[in-house]
């Protein structure tokens, strides 16, 4: 515990000596400042999630960081050793969003590229203090927020957080360009019992959405709050925000599916429910996505409307899904 502290704060020092670096370097960057100005981004926001620039020069960064043969760069992920032992910056050309844990260390970065080039985003890598698939993007910024709002709002995209930042939405985080993991839901529900995941409006958007819901049902509790909202038209929160403006934001969110409605709509939406077959077919379907729920009152309801939804009754269904006899939640 002492020995992971100690690596946590080893790493968030010459991490942090790289933040204050991009950040300097995106005061005088004049086609990142632009870029961030057409998305709509201002500088206040900009300064309270640390948003910086890592320029072209491949040793830009290395060369300002302490003691250059120091292998903590490289563990850090800033630092690519090439195999004639060369060393250049991870990020180059990319305005770069610092990642931090729940208790405000700085663990790692993401970087968008302004023009064209692939990929659009890069992320540190994996370290031995950043795992990309239990962090959530803007958490710690967001505390209060989620606070104050009683309510976290789980995004796709850090320009996603920003976004609604700037909208005055501050309450938001965002996966990491990974899909939703148990991790990630015990985090959120340690950070408020209202979540609502509100992930792009195209079909990988509604794909995460499911997985997600994959990931929730086994750590849901009957005084918890999870809700779904699907975006229009291949918008994502950003885009939506800054079309629609943060009041419809606002009302998409009062209004977001619950994980029921969303359970339940999927599972007719993917059956033939008009034949026997199908809606047999739903009931086996539905099976380990029920028993991966706790015991408890949700569970009961669920698996009524589902008794319903395939014309068995509650004790026909019953049958086939046996609660746990364990009671909880
Ligand atoms: N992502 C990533 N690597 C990529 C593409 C995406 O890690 N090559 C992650 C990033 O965290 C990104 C998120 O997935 O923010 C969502 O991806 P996408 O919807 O494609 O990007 P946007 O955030 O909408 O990007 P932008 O609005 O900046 O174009
Ligand atoms: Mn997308
Ligand atoms: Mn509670
Ligand atoms: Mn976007
Ligand atoms: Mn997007």
């Amino acid at each position: 515990r002492q020995q992971r502290e100690a690596l946590v704060s080893r790493h968030s020092q010459v991490l942090e000596t790289a933040n204050t670096w991009y950040r300097q370097q995106l005061r005088t960057a004049d086609a990142a400042i632009a870029y961030l100005k057409k998305r709509g981004v201002s500088g206040e926001i900009a300064a309270r999630f640390g948003l910086g620039w890592a320029g072209g020069d491949r040793q830009g960064l290395s060369a300002v960081l302490p003691s250059y043969d120091d292998p903590l760069p490289v563990e850090a992920g800033l630092v690519i050793l090439s195999e004639d032992g060369r060393r250049y910056d991870r990020f180059r050309e990319r305005v770069t969003f610092p990642i931090r844990n729940a208790r405000g260390h700085l663990i790692g970065f993401g970087g968008r590229i302004i023009g064209k080039g692939e990929p659009k985003y890069l992320n540190s890598p994996e370290t031995p203090i950043f795992s990309k698939g239990s962090e959530l993007y803007g958490l710690w910024e967001a505390r209060q927020a989620i606070r104050k709002e009683g309510l976290v709002v789980v995004v796709e995209g850090y320009m996603d957080v920003v976004a609604l930042a700037q909208s005055g939405i501050e309450c938001a985080v965002a996966t990491l360009g990974t899909a939703t993991t148990a991790v990630h839901v015990q985090k959120l529900l340690r950070a408020s019992d209202s979540v609502v995941f509100s992930f792009d409006g195209d079909k990988a958007g509604r794909k995460a959405a499911w997985r997600a819901l994959e990931a929730c049902l086994p750590l849901l509790r009957d005084d918890i709050s999870i809700r779904f909202l699907f975006l229009p038209d291949d918008h994502d929160p950003d885009s939506f925000v800054r079309e629609y403006g943060a009041d419809s934001f606002r009302k998409a969110l009062r209004e977001a599916m619950s994980l029921s409605q969303f359970l339940l709509a999927e599972l007719a939406a993917n059956h033939q429910m008009e034949e026997a077959e199908g809606r047999a077919r739903c009931v086996h379907d539905a099976r380990p996505l029920l028993q991966a729920m706790p015991a408890g009152a949700l569970r009961m309801q669920v698996q009524r409307e589902l008794a319903q939804l395939t014309r068995l009754t509650p004790e026909e269904l019953g049958q086939l899904i046996p609660l746990q006899d364990v009671p909880s939640g």
